[in-house]
């Protein structure tokens, strides 16, 4: 059993290329082609139950997407997460070849990225620092966190962080030190976990202990998890993989899915599906149940951070 619910996540659905290992190569790259497959996948979303929607405002025009949407069916029963922190420049050139996303942790990008996320209200209930980072020096940036508890406050919204790279646990040590009279700043995690990084295990494990949100994205490791001969390294773990999928008749990515809604049980897993296929995929995590050795199984395929986070460097923008 788990409470663990499925969310959705927008990256692939707002610009026209994103870091994956991407197998379709005939997609329609156009701004209608898009903003018709994401209003699909959206609608598709919450018809199946899924009531949580994380974007950024660097993920193309999926914050402009999940905003059209959110007031064309103004659902009430739905949850809303965006961040501050990046901002999207590939100007939807298909192939662009220099910096898809600028980083700027300042308070001046959090007020002007805050004027157009707040468009989102009511229905926004998390706000996060995109991949904060100790480098960055935004967890003591003294007028970004005084803002942040300030909009918490003020709109009765939870504030969290997005973590990245081989710090994230140190990382989310630092947030946790946040404090405004007496109460922790972040309410809300979202880290990178699947079946090769799980080193944040611990920490995770006591944060949702506090009752913390826990948000876990790139849960197929960006499509790591699906059999490639490039990641040579991945063989015996595809194998296994492999066997699981054919035992409980799902895909690859349900079975990555569902080892961290045993293992982990954190608040939330996002899929990260690019079209309906995927989506109705992805759920099937929903449907069924892995037992505690093949959750021990699935465990020892975790490979070490370095290696994983250098892996992920290595991918390309397609
Ligand atoms: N805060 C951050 O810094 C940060 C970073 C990354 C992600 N996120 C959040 O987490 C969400 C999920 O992460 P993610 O999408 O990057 O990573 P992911 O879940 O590890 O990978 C998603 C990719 O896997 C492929 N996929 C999914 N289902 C599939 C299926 N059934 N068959 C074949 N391929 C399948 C798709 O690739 P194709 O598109 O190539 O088909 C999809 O784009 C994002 O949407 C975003 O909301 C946040």
């Amino acid at each position: 059993m788990s409470n663990t619910k499925i969310g959705l996540g927008l990256a692939a659905l707002g610009r026209p290329d994103y870091i994956n290992i991407r197998s379709k190569t005939d997609i329609d790259k156009s701004v209608e082609a898009f903003k018709s497959n994401a209003f699909k996948v959206l609608d598709e979303s919450y018809q199946l139950g899924i009531r949580d929607f994380d974007v950024a405002p660097s993920y193309g025009l999926g914050e402009q997407f999940l905003m059209d949407w959110n007031t064309s069916r103004a659902h009430k029963d739905i949850n809303l997460s965006t961040k501050f922190g990046y901002t999207y420049v590939a100007n939807w050139e298909i192939g662009f070849s220099g910096k898809h996303e600028i980083k700027e942790h300042s308070i001046e990008k959090l007020n002007e990225q805050w004027e157009v996320s707040k468009g989102l209200l009511p229905n926004l209930k998390i706000y996060q620092i995109h991949s904060a980072t100790l480098e960055s020096g935004v967890l003591s940036n003294t007028a970004v966190l005084m803002r942040l508890h300030e909009l918490k406050h003020k709109h009765h919204i939870k504030i969290g962080m997005s973590s990245s790279g081989t710090e994230q646990e140190s990382i989310i040590k630092k947030a946790q030190n946040v404090v405004f009279d007496g109460e922790e700043l972040f309410d809300s995690y979202q880290v990178t976990f699947n079946i090769f990084e799980s080193s944040t295990f611990k920490i995770l494990k006591a944060l949702i202990a506090k009752g913390k949100t826990i948000i876990i994205k790139e849960a197929l490791a960006n499509g790591r998890v699906f059999r490639n001969e490039k990641f040579q390294n991945y063989q015996k773990a595809y194998q296994y993989l492999e066997s699981l999928s054919a035992k409980y008749h799902v895909g690859i990515d349900a079975i990555a899915m569902r080892f961290i809604m045993q293992y982990l049980e954190p608040t939330l897993v996002l899929s990260g599906a690019s079209d309906l296929q995927q989506l109705n995929q992805n759920l099937k995590a929903m449907e069924f149940e892995l037992n505690e050795n093949e959750i021990l199984k699935l465990k020892s395929l975790s490979v070490s951070p370095k290696h994983y986070w250098q892996e992920r460097s290595d991918l390309k923008w397609n």
